[in-house]
């Protein structure tokens, strides 16, 4: 049984979590290790956002997801943005994805905005909308990002 909770309370996983998220997308769009570790910094500062989510359970971490600002310089005009959503690869097709996401919404909510925001690949955007999530836009920017919203 896994538990979604604020990084905040569990800033003992920042060196796995930054190690996935460079490995994961930092890295080939050329950012350092050290970039995500100040990024994580600003995850447990006073202001409400940038924040972070990790799921966990007896065995340690599972994944995590961010809440930030802006995802896609091409649509700044959207805000807040699920992004870095992660789980664990032997820990996939278990619901701690779906938890995390829906716990990264309704933490939009709780800090007042009713609609949050996300992009992907097209071919995930099953995994979003099956629980909720509506597709806005496809093909947007350079990579072709698919643009789904969640209203609370
Ligand atoms: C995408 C990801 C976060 C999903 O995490 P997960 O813990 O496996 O997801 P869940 O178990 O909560 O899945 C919930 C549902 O979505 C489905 N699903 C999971 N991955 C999917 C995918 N790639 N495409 C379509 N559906 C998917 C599951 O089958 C499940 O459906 P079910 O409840 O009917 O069985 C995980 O695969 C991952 O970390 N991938 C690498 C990083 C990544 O691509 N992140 C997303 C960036 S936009």
């Amino acid at each position: 049984m896994h538990q979604v909770a604020d990084y905040l309370d569990h800033q003992n996983f920042g060196p796995i979590i930054a190690d996935r998220i460079w490995n994961a997308w930092w890295k080939d769009a050329g950012l350092h290790l050290s970039d995500i570790t100040h990024h994580l910094t600003e995850m447990v500062d006073d202001r409400s956002l940038p924040t972070a989510l990790v799921a966990h359970d007896e065995s340690g971490y599972l994944g995590s997801a961010f809440l930030i600002d802006c995802d896609l310089e091409e649509r700044q005009q959207y805000k807040p943005w699920v992004a870095a959503v992660w789980v664990e690869e032997s820990k996939r097709k278990r619901g701690v994805g779906k938890s995390l996401v829906e716990a990264a919404a309704k933490t939009a909510a709780d800090l007042g905005y009713r609609v949050s925001y996300i992009c992907c690949h097209q071919e995930l955007e099953a995994f979003y909308t099956a629980f909720g999530w509506s597709v806005l836009e496809r093909d947007v920017g350079p990579h072709k990002l698919s643009v789904l919203s969640f209203e609370a």
